[in-house]
């Protein structure tokens, strides 16, 4: 009989969720936290930290912190690792959007901030968590986009998305030095406060937080290097 199982065994295990207030983040601290993973959830707004740290119990770590910020990401992580004992995976998922499309509209200001978030955060979470995911063989995943697979015309958020498919592909490569695995999450329209309109038909939050799962959960034999998903309609 073949005892090989798709899901091993991952109770006890720590990550880190950036974004963790809301949308894709706190969706996917909630769906970590009931497969029994110690949660520790990294944004700005510390009330909604606090509030999403209470629903979900002993296993949630409210470390609020601003991504742009390299210390207050190493701090948050360390502080993670004291409670838990170690780190197994990050999840650097914390993104903004653009208010203006396209280059001759578009915001200089806004763009620096936006990369600030998109691009020098994410590098900021892998910088912090790099060395505690080396000694546990540990898992990186970052949130990509549709839009980090396709040319769409003029965008720059999407242009910070493909920053982030290059990055993880590289990670992977260097990762597999020590055993460790990243994956990109790459979805399409997502109905989370991302956006000012509902967007009910599309994707939602626990739909993305499922692929995080799925991808963490993976036999260690298994990198699961990029998932995409689109919303039906
Ligand atoms: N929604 C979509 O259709 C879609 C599609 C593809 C990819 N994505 C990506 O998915 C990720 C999550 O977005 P979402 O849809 O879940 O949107 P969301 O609900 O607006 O969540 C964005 C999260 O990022 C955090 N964040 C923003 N700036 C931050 C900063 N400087 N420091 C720390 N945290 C910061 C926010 O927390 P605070 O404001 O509390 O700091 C919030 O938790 C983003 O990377 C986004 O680009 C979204």
């Amino acid at each position: 009989m073949n005892n090989d199982s798709e899901v091993h065994d991952v109770s006890g295990k720590t990550i880190f969720i950036t974004g963790a207030s809301s949308g894709i983040g706190a969706a996917t601290a909630r769906a970590a936290v009931a497969q029994g993973w110690q949660v520790g959830l990294f944004a700005r707004s510390e009330d909604k930290l606090a509030t999403l740290a209470a629903e979900l119990g002993a296993q949630a770590h409210a470390l609020p912190g601003d991504v742009t910020d390299l210390h207050s990401q190493q701090a948050a992580i360390a502080a993670l690792v004291d409670r838990t004992g170690g780190l197994d995976a990050a999840f650097a998922n914390a993104g903004m959007g653009l208010s203006a499309a396209g280059t001759e509209p578009g915001d200089p200001g806004e763009w620096e901030r936006m990369i600030r978030v998109n691009v020098l955060g994410v590098l900021w979470t892998v910088k912090a968590a790099m060395p505690h995911l080396k000694d546990r063989r540990g898992h990186l995943l970052l949130t990509g986009s549709a839009a980090g697979r396709r040319h769409i015309a003029g965008s720059v958020y999407g242009a910070s998305k493909w920053f982030v498919h290059g990055y993880g592909g590289n990670l992977s490569e260097e990762m597999k030095a020590f055993g460790g695995r990243c994956t990109i999450i790459a979805p399409g329209m997502v109905d989370t406060p991302f956006f000012d309109e509902p967007k009910p038909d599309k994707l939602h939050p626990e739909d993305v937080a499922r692929a995080v799962i799925h991808a963490l959960e993976a036999d260690p034999r298994c990198a699961v290097n990029e998932v995409f998903l689109m919303p039906t309609r």
